[in-house]
């Protein structure tokens, strides 16, 4: 079924409400589009995008505006359109009002439709701990050319990097919507935005080189022995080299929980958590798309639907991770506006990009994409290496072998990670001693330990329902201020409250945010889901009423608008 869309004329005034719940500025006869949110595409979650709900829109402007609807009207697709570059504005910074002191916009030009050419060569992209030393000597070559390009050429080394800052902290507004941010992360554009982005880096890096064969290097961060920083990017000589990263962090195995501060964990644990994060966030919560890919986000959305597991995960951990907190915004991987000036980030993407492969290969013969056609049609601008202006869609990105490269085959240990069973949990449950979530009172700070009986709608479900229907926990209406770091951690009949080993079945994920700033108020709100059915298979507690769920915040402060299970089909 196609999804039903309206669209309609009115003739503004400066008091009309506009999308992001602001005053409008709008200009009279501006045209809106709104989609109904009931599609029958089998992708979209139940609404719990904590965000403005178009259909309570469409019934508050029924009454003043009912008699101009007109319903049964072709369907009028409604993906995010790229950027007006000649509309950039200057990015803020939410958390203190300032304006953060960088232009980020891009040179104006005329864009053109681009065409995916016919790869001919492949081109490589290594474990960045495995590189050779011919391969490192090239790759730094290529930075420092780009480097030395002008400030000004599209492709030169601070242009790229602010691509970055101007897609993700609100630098651009949404055609049509000039109270509405365009914003990449947090949402399902997350994947394909990135992978366009590295595409064109590399290639610019490839040309100024002379080398089509020319691929980023991956930081294989989940993997032991590529835990640490990868050793090149050390080289205080070297092109790729950056002073703003946290001084302890340097040699140390990278933390997939971090959650802001050195725990004193042992390497050995921070290892056993990460291939148990990774192994969460690859495969036990992500079996639907929109849990992996990240919720949708369409054309007159307000930002932060609501980032898939691996984008809060093992993303987030890592942008905190070498983050400098000398740094007042913990640049330069600490924050979007900064995080594209350190060479690192793009290694870091690489392994973001080749996590979004892994995955689809997982898939088996389950559906791999979103069939929708916001999602497909979504598109964006970048300068290609001629420094033209080219017109990039979702839809392109779906294969990197298409795009024209590879990564290093390696091993993928966190698949053999899931837990162990353990003996059975229900008692944990029942003894808790923890109020059910009817007798707490919503929204609640977390600003301490957080636990609630949660009850199941369904339970002792046969093997076949689990196959095709996934048990989601739905954590809503999370209220953050985007410009802080926020994490929290997600435990489920979890006795021994020892925060630090996330390398057990209890452990059933995370919420957390890289700071960026945004348009509109200070505050927003989204969701998260997490995967219940093995995890309940692990605990061995399928037959239970309700499950003991604990949230434990680690950073920043959040607010819990309600907690529900949910039943979605696979
Ligand atoms: Cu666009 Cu890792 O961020």
């Amino acid at each position: 079924m196609p999804s039903l869309s309206l669209s309609w004329t009115v003739a503004a005034t400066s008091s009309f409400p506009s999308f992001s719940g602001k005053p409008s500025t709008a200009k009279s006869s501006t045209r809106f589009h709104v989609s109904c949110n009931v599609r029958n595409d089998g992708q979209n979650a139940p609404n719990s995008r904590g965000k403005f709900d178009r259909r309570n829109m469409l019934l508050g402007l029924g009454g003043i505006y009912g008699s101009t609807l007109t319903s049964n009207q072709p369907a009028l697709a409604d993906p995010i359109q790229p950027p007006d570059l000649s509309k950039c504005g200057p990015p803020s910074d939410t958390s203190t009002g300032e304006s953060l002191d960088v232009n980020c916009c891009p040179p104006v030009k005329q864009a053109v439709d681009y065409q995916l050419p016919r790869p001919t060569v492949m081109r490589f992209r290594p474990a960045a701990h495995l590189a050779t030393k011919e391969y490192i000597a090239k790759y730094n070559r290529a930075i420092q050319l780009m480097k030395s390009l002008e400030d000004d050429d599209p492709r030169s080394f601070m242009q790229q990097a602010n691509i970055h800052c101007a897609y993700c902290n609100g630098a651009y507004d949404q055609v049509g919507f000039q109270d509405l941010d365009i914003q990449v992360h947090n949402c399902w554009l997350f994947f394909p935005f990135h992978r366009w982005y590295l595409y064109f880096y590399e290639r610019i890096l490839g040309s100024l080189i002379g080398d089509p064969t020319f691929g980023l290097p991956f930081w294989n961060w989940d993997s032991p022995k590529g835990m640490t920083i990868p050793p090149m990017f050390l080289d205080t000589n070297s092109s790729i080299f950056d002073t703003k990263r946290n001084q302890n962090h340097l040699t140390s195995i990278a933390d997939l929980g971090y959650n802001g501060t050195d725990d004193g964990k042992s390497p050995l644990q921070t290892v056993s958590n990460n291939l148990n994060i990774m192994y969460g966030e690859m495969v036990r919560n992500v079996k639907l798309i929109e849990d992996f890919m990240g919720q949708p986000y369409r054309a007159g959305d307000a930002v932060n639907p609501g980032a898939g597991a691996s984008e809060r995960g093992s993303h987030t951990a890592i942008h905190l991770y070498v983050g400098d907190p000398r740094e007042r915004r913990l640049e330069n991987l600490g924050n979007f506006y900064s995080a594209g000036r350190d060479p690192l980030f793009y290694c870091h993407h690489a392994n973001v990009d080749r996590m979004w492969k892994i995955w689809r290969d997982l898939r088996g013969s389950k559906p791999k994409d979103f069939n929708d056609k916001d999602w497909l049609n979504a598109s964006f601008v970048f300068y290609d290496e001629n420094a033209r202006l080219v017109r990039v869609k979702v839809s392109d990105t779906l294969s990197n072998e298409r795009m024209g490269y590879v990564y290093q085959e390696v091993d993928i240990p966190w698949l053999k990670s899931r837990p162990q069973a353990r003996v059975q949990k229900s008692k944990v449950a029942t003894t808790s001693g923890a109020p059910s979530i009817a007798d707490v009172k919503f929204p609640v700070a977390l600003d301490k330990v957080l636990k609630v009986l949660v009850p199941r709608p369904k339970k002792s479900r046969k093997q076949r329902d689990k196959e095709t229907e996934e048990e989601l926990l739905v954590i809503q209406g999370i209220e953050v201020d985007t410009a802080k770091f926020v994490k929290f951690d997600i435990f489920v009949n979890d006795e021994d409250d020892k925060i630090d080993e996330l390398d057990k079945s209890e452990y059933a994920g995370t919420f957390a945010q890289v700071p960026h700033s945004h348009k509109g108020p200070k505050k927003i709100k989204t969701s998260i889901r997490l995967g219940l059915t093995e995890l309940l298979e692990d605990l061995d507690v399928e037959g239970d009423d309700s499950i003991l769920v604990t949230l434990v915040p680690r950073a920043g402060d959040a607010t819990i608008g309600g907690i529900k299970i949910t039943y979605v089909s696979t």
